[in-house]
Parts: C-alpha cells; sequence; structure tokens
C-alpha cells in the first residue's frame, strides 16, 4: 500500500526508535524529566518564544492556546475551514467559551481588510468583544498552503493595532519555514501563542508542543495539568521529538519535491491537479470532473493500492507525502492513480 492519506501514518524509523529507548527520564509533571525540558527549550527556541509546553497532541496545543489567550464570551477568528473551527469538535467553544467568527478566504489566508471588517469593538453590554485571531500555517484544508511572511506581518500588525491576540497554529509550521526559506522563530515570533506538532512530517509517534511568552506558558502548563495533559516518565516519547528537531527538519524539502513530482505525473496523465497550489507536501486531486464522488475514488484507488483521502472541499481527494515515502512510491503512484480513476471514471 503506497500510503497518501496524511503524513501522520508515519511510523517511528530504527534510529528514532534507539533515541526512545536510550532516553533519559523523569518525573514531566514536576519538571524533572530531562528530556522534555530539553524538547520543550529547543521548540521556544526553534520558535521564536521564551518557553513551550510538550502536550500529548496538537488540538490539545491549540485547545490550551486559545484557553489561554480568550475568555468565555470572546470571539475568535479564523479561516472558516481552519483546523480549529472544523476538526477539533467545538473545543473552543467547549474548552475556553469562545465564540468562533470563521472567515472565508482564498487558500487559507485572510487580509488585514477582512480582519477590520470582521473584528467587533464590545460595548460591554451586548457585543461579544473580538478577542483571537488564529492563523494557520501551513493551511491544512486548503491543500498545505503557505502564509507568505509578509501577509504573516501584516496580519500581526493589525491585530496589534486592534488589540487582537494572536494565535499560530502551526502544526506544519516547519513545512511553510523549509518551503519559504524562512526560519520558524521569524514566522513564530509574531504570534502570542504558537502550536507545533511533531506526529506529522516530522516522523514522531506522538506529541506536541504550545510555545509563548513566559507568563502564558505558566498558565498553559496549568491547563494542561486541569486537561489530564501532564505525563510522568513523557521523555520516552519527547526523546522522538529531540530526534526529529536533529534529523527531521530540512529533509521536509524531499516531501515538497516528491509532492510537487507526484503533481506533475498526475497532471501529465489527465488527472486534475491545481499545480499552482502544490505549495508543501499535499497535492489535491479533483476527481469532480472525472465524473466520481470521493468515496467511490477512494475506494477504487485503495483496491489499486494507493491511499488517499477526504479534504473539506465536496470534490477534492489529497495526497500527502511524508517519511515513509520514497520515489519508488512516488513513481508507483503516479502509474496508480490514473489507472484507478480512468477504469472508475469509464465503469
Ligand atoms: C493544522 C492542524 N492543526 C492541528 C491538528 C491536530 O493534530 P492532532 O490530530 O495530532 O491533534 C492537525 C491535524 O491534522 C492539523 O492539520
Amino acid at each position: 500500500m503506497i500510503d497518501l492519506r496524511s503524513d501522520t501514518q508515519t511510523k517511528p524509523s530504527a534510529e528514532m526508535r534507539s533515541a526512545m529507548a536510550n532516553a533519559e527520564v523523569g518525573d514531566e509533571q514536576k519538571r524533572e524529566d530531562p528530556t522534555v525540558n530539553e524538547l520543550e527549550r529547543r521548540t521556544a527556541e526553534l520558535l521564536g518564544q521564551e518557553e513551550a509546553v510538550y502536550v500529548p497532541t496538537a488540538t490539545m496545543a491549540n485547545e490550551i492556546a486559545l484557553r489561554t489567550l480568550g475568555r468565555p464570551g470572546d470571539e475568535v477568528v479564523a479561516e472558516e475551514n481552519s483546523h480549529i473551527f472544523l476538526a477539533e469538535l467545538g473545543g473552543p467553544a467547549v474548552h475556553a467559551g469562545l465564540m468562533a467568527r470563521p472567515l472565508r478566504c482564498e487558500a487559507g489566508r485572510f487580509t488585514p481588510e477582512q480582519l477590520r471588517e470582521t473584528v467587533r469593538v464590545t460595548d460591554r453590554s451586548h457585543v461579544p468583544p473580538t478577542r483571537i485571531v488564529s492563523v494557520e500555517n501551513t493551511h491544512n484544508s486548503s491543500g498545505g498552503r503557505v502564509w507568505p511572511l509578509d501577509e504573516i506581518e501584516a496580519i500581526a500588525a493589525t491585530a496589534r493595532e486592534l488589540d487582537l491576540r494572536l494565535h499560530l497554529d502551526g502544526a506544519r509550521v516547519l513545512n511553510a519555514s523549509v518551503a519559504c526559506g524562512v526560519s520558524a522563530a521569524e514566522i513564530g515570533g509574531h504570534f502570542d501563542t504558537v502550536t507545533l506538532c511533531l506526529s506529522k512530517g516530522l516522523g514522531c509517534p506522538l506529541g506536541a508542543l504550545v510555545a509563548g511568552s513566559a507568563e502564558l506558558m505558566a498558565e498553559a502548563r496549568r491547563l494542561k495539568h486541569l486537561f489530564g495533559g501532564a505525563m510522568r516518565q513523557a521523555g520516552i516519547v519527547a526523546a522522538a521529538g529531540v530526534y526529529a528537531l536533529e534529523h527531521n527538519v530540512e529533509r521536509l524539502a524531499d516531501d515538497h519535491a516528491r509532492a510537487r513530482r507526484l503533481a506533475e505525473g498526475l497532471d501529465a496523465a489527465g488527472v486534475p491537479v491545481d499545480l499552482e497550489q502544490v505549495e508543501t507536501n499535499f497535492v489535491q486531486v479533483d476527481v469532480g470532473p472525472l465524473g466520481l464522488t470521493p468515496s467511490d475514488a477512494l475506494e477504487r484507488l485503495w483496491q489499486q493500492g494507493v491511499g488517499l483521502s477526504m479534504t473539506a472541499h465536496p470534490t477534492r481527494l489529497r495526497a500527502v507525502t511524508h517519511l515513509d515515502v520514497d520515489d519508488d512510491d512516488i513513481d508507483g503512484a503516479v502509474e496508480l492513480i490514473p489507472r484507478a480513476l480512468r477504469t472508475l471514471a469509464r465503469a
């Protein structure tokens, strides 16, 4: 099976497992786990923030971040298909009591003008205050699209002017950093809180971090415990994160190159792919013009030995490259995907 469903499908390598097996550990809740402490230190530096807090998942990192930034009744503004609105079970409402202000926009990116038009200024008696702006980079549901640094700077400047707090769902911010040749600190430094996921392109079995100022991270640590995310000898898994930061960041460029090669191969074989959209490790395939439903197409692809997955779009599927996909897999996918989709189109 050529598994292109998600970059979450990676399995830890032998070297990563060896780093895990040999990790120094201690009681993480008491901040006595040297490996967790080291991972938090490195990540804070990497993301241009003072501190970082290790948590089991990027969902938890996002939810903790939003809760540190807002109070019940506040509004959070984000793109309408952002992960925090689409895929966290209404967590911002449940965990932080936040109202969602979804924005419709191209490629997951909204403009300073859109933000200005959206922000509500509270009258302290009726109007819920707009408090948080959340940016997702790379943007999952639009196909791993990247926010250029100048657009981030413009949003951050507008948010500051409007007295808004800024969260970066940077689950894949290292893909963005590698794709545009800008350090993760230059991107992350503009935000109050930043989420980084370790279990996607970085290839760890689990783990994520939320980063921010020492003051915000003190609250994040309290919330981590409250959410049931404070662990014990977590260095065993944090060691995978330390290993990934050392070995698996620059190589994200390989995933991006393979996604481009896949997209170009599919395009040449007549599969509807928007080449413009391929900026990182996602390729979106539109099965609508082929007269297929996404679930039929997925089934046929699976039978041919290729795993793709659904997107928020009604007719687009996605293929995602990652650590466990090599050049031969791309060659195989370029051959099998057109075969599977054309067979279906003729059926
Ligand atoms: C942009 C983004 N943020 C957060 C998450 C949440 O990650 P997890 O499912 O590991 O909690 C995902 C997962 O796909 C994501 O794509």
